[in-house]
């Protein structure tokens, strides 16, 4: 009884460090910096909040201070409130070097009344040109909204308040790039984006409004740290606690993923002929 007792106990510390390690449901000093904007992104409330700001002089970001190779990450944010017209809000994760690897959520900012677009892209080995863009189904200034990206070995799935609007899939054995081996850290800003965000330049930032903010909350990163050339998930994680490892989309999710891009998407380069009059990108015909 006493060793059950004992080793359970072992046990248990045992994961709550994993764990710990592992997901930082938790504080906002800890998990990320604030990177540029001359202060103007702020940690607020102990950690709980984050906020960043733009105005005619300069936008602000932040970066995790983690690096990850796969992971599920979610974030809350508040978008920019009322005319954002010309703002563009990002929340992303990005491998550095010229054949970069990329996962992009931007949110466009409008007119007040006006939707905001959020804009999608993969890029791998430094190629992006893989954009779909939504309207939301809900005003994304009003409150917060949990934004993720699942990134695992066979798929990437975006998001929104856990309905999933877009899957990139690994065909990496059709001959499709896949980010699989570059380590990401997480990204946000906010800046200036008046030449093209807001029907595509033709409505300006309007300065007299600024400063402009937009607010998070609830970081986390159920993710493989990647550290000095390793990464904190063994092939015993990969197969038993994660269940992000090998998450997939089942039938309900499937069906939710329809419905957004039959009623929210605006955009889609897969359906974009005019640009690709050579032929359509490989992986359009095979999802
Ligand atoms: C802004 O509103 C206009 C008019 O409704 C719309 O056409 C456009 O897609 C909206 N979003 C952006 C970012 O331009």
């Amino acid at each position: 009884m006493t060793s059950f007792v004992t080793s359970s106990a072992v046990l248990f510390a045992f994961l709550a460090c994993y764990f710990m390690a592992a997901s930082g449901a938790g504080n906002l000093y800890q998990d990320v910096e604030i990177t540029w904007g001359d202060g103007r992104g702020k940690i607020l409330n102990n950690g709980q909040f984050l906020t960043l700001s733009l105005d005619k002089a300069s936008g602000s970001g932040f970066q995790s201070k983690n690096q990850y190779l796969y992971g599920k990450i979610d974030m809350q944010l508040k978008l920019v409130p009322g005319n954002s017209a010309g703002t563009v809000t990002t929340f992303y994760m990005k491998s550095p070097g010229s054949t970069w690897d990329e996962i992009d959520f931007e949110f466009l900012g409008n007119l007040s009344g006006d939707p905001y677009i959020l804009h999608t892209n993969v890029f791998c080995q430094g190629n992006g040109n893989r954009e779909q863009q939504f309207y939301l189904w809900f005003d994304p200034t009003a409150d917060f909204h949990t934004y993720s990206i699942l990134w695992n070995p066979q798929r990437i799935i975006f998001s929104v308040d856990d309905t999933p609007i877009r899957e990139f899939k690994n065909l990496e054995s059709k001959g499709i790039p896949f980010p699989k081996s570059q380590p990401m850290r997480v990204y946000s800003s906010l800046w200036n984006a008046d030449d093209w965000a807001t029907r595509g330049g033709l409505v300006k930032t309007d300065w007299s409004k600024a400063p402009f903010t937009a607010s998070y909350t609830n970081y986390n990163a159920n993710a493989c740290i990647f550290n000095n050339g390793a990464s904190s998930c063994s092939s015993s994680t990969s197969s038993g606690s994660n269940a992000w490892f090998s998450e997939e989309l089942d039938t309900t999710r499937q069906a939710r993923l329809k419905w957004v891009q039959k009623n929210y998407m605006i955009y889609n380069y897969c359906t974009d002929i005019k640009r690709f009059p050579q032929g359509l990108p490989p992986e359009c015909k095979m999802s």
